[in-house]
């Protein structure tokens, strides 16, 4: 058995990937590959087929990240396919809900700065029309909630 995660955000280029990919980071270096599977979506169509953007596979790299994918959209499939739907965002939060409106899967989707144990935090911010700094921000934050995250599906695996 294996505990399911997606990550979403608007592009599936910027935040997301950069979430999945730092989590795989972690995956490995907790010898837990195949124990905890990850993808990242979009709730946009805007760049479906696309390779993550440059800057913040720039910005990864930098820390040590290396960054694969290629952006695809978030589809109601997704609720069934996952144990766990990370938002980075509360617009992504409302437009991956807008989906399922009678609420089935609330229990399945969380913004992902709620396993943020060191920033405060409630979003993980847009990058895509900003400087540098913002890029960094990004990985900064995700590194924080992946780790939380990383505890909290460690003690689903367990129970
Ligand atoms: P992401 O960033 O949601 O973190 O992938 C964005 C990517 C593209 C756009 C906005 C945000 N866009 O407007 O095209």
């Amino acid at each position: 058995m294996s505990y399911k995660l997606l990550f979403v955000c608007l592009g599936n280029i910027c935040r997301s990937p950069a979430a999945e990919n730092i989590m795989n980071h972690l995956i490995e270096q907790n010898h837990l590959t195949g124990q905890i599977v990850c993808d990242s979506a979009g709730t946009s169509s805007y760049h479906i087929g696309a390779p993550p953007d440059q800057r913040m596979t720039f910005a990864a790299v930098q820390q040590g990240i290396a960054m694969k994918g290629c952006a695809r959209q978030f589809t109601k499939a997704d609720f069934d396919a996952f144990d766990l739907i990370l938002a980075m965002d509360r617009e992504n939060y409302a437009n991956i809900c807008a989906l399922d409106p009678a609420g089935n899967y609330r229990n399945k989707v969380q913004l992902m700065c709620d396993f943020c144990t060191h920033h405060t935090p409630k979003e993980v911010p847009d990058p895509y029309y900003g400087g540098t700094n913002g890029f960094n921000q990004v990985i900064d934050l995700l590194e924080d909630a992946c780790l939380g995250l990383l505890d909290h599906v460690k003690q689903q695996l367990k129970a």
